[in-house]
């Protein structure tokens, strides 16, 4: 088959990464007769260097006509890049947004996983740790704060800023409805998480989850308030099968929960909309300090790319070959710098590229 990928190397270790995802997707195209047109897209830092702004309507359209996008990393050091001498609207964020918004990407699929081989890397205690821990967070991505409109204001000389949450019953019904398919093909458990005890956004998220779980009589649902969230997940994280919050919560606990998997240079997410289209990133940042040293963890990205092969272009057999190769390569032995432990063989970038594109088979 033919596809049209957009690739998005943004910023950071953000070209490196993409490169060996781009590496393995050429290796699945030969080991499987498809072929990918891709075409590059600017994003965050780059477009500002290239065209002023984090975000053009040239690279919405393009991405727009692909099947799929795929990700690296964009941003830069807020202290030392000049991106950040910008007003907030202009710089690299801002265009990650945006585009997330114009490709109506209110899906975000973040899967924090423990593998075997890493759990020396996991920083909780092996009782804790127990069976180990497969979950998804499933995190609504263009609504809520993030969203709101926002302003600074002065008012008798005294500063004041004002951010909004805002969600109507649509936009939590349909990523509700994800996270209850979701659900129903792997462990069918569905944690809702809110601050219903504060928050009348929450006690609507609540009304509306229970009303999607009613068509769903199989899958087991439960409700948990976020701060108890983030101490469950350091305390008990086999208790959670899919994780389905808002915008700010997702952000924050999704972050927590690639940490506690031992190294977040491993989590792929996947960014969705209504049909198969998707935008597909690690869930990890653009890392500045180590961009250029070829030693960045393109693990998440292969990943990322898996996930692209299974959720928008349909090849799951695909998506298992890359996903088998990745395990291969840990199973042997081969770390980055970030997930390396005693005994094992360290290599960079290009190198577990290399590796796991030669495991494809
Ligand atoms: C993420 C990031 C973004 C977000 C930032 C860069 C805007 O933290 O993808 O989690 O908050 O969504
Ligand atoms: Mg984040």
């Amino acid at each position: 088959m033919e596809y049209k990928i957009s690739l998005i190397p943004g910023d950071g270790i953000g070209p490196e990464i993409v490169g060996e995802a781009k590496k393995i997707l050429d290796k699945v195209c030969e080991k499987y007769g498809h072929k990918f047109n891709y075409e590059e897209v600017l994003l965050g830092g780059a477009s500002i260097d290239a065209c002023g702004v984090p975000l053009t309507q040239e690279a919405i359209d393009t991405a727009k006509s692909s099947d799929a996008v795929l990700m690296g990393s964009i941003g830069g050091d807020a202290k030392t890049s000049p991106w950040y001498k910008l007003e907030p609207s202009k710089r690299p964020e801002a265009g990650l947004l945006a585009i997330r918004k114009a490709l109506n990407l209110f899906a975000n699929l973040r899967p924090a996983y423990l593998y075997d081989e890493l759990k020396g890397a996991c920083p909780l205690k092996e009782e804790v740790i127990g069976e180990g821990f497969d979950m998804i967070i499933v995190r609504e991505l263009t609504g809520g704060l993030y969203f709101g409109e926002r302003k600074t204001v002065e008012e008798n000389g005294v500063r004041k800023a004002i951010d909004t949450l805002t969600y109507d019953e649509k936009e939590i019904r349909r990523i509700a409805v994800k996270a209850f398919e979701i659900a129903g093909k792997r462990r069918k458990k569905v944690t809702s998480v809110d601050k219903a005890n504060v928050l009348d956004s929450s006690r609507l998220w609540r009304k509306v989850v229970e009303e999607v779980a009613a068509d769903y009589p199989d899958i087991t649902l439960e409700h948990m308030l976020v701060d108890n969230c983030a101490m469950q997940l350091v305390h008990n994280p086999g208790q959670f099968d899919v994780i389905l919050t808002e915008n700010m919560f997702g952000d924050i606990l999704s972050d927590e929960a690639s940490m506690v998997t031992g190294s977040i240079g491993m989590l792929s997410s996947a960014s969705l909309n209504e049909t198969k289209f998707g935008l597909y990133e690690p869930s990890h940042g653009s890392a500045p300090d180590i961009a250029g040293k070829g030693i960045a963890n393109p693990i998440a990205t292969i990943l990322s790319a898996a996930m692209m092969l299974r959720f928008s272009l349909d090849l799951d057999e695909e998506a298992d070959a890359v996903e088998a190769a990745v395990q291969q390569v840990l199973k042997e032995g081969y770390r980055t710098v970030d997930i390396m432990s005693e005994g094992m063989k360290q290599v960079g970038t290009k190198e577990m590229g290399d590796l796991i594109a030669e495991r494809i088979c």
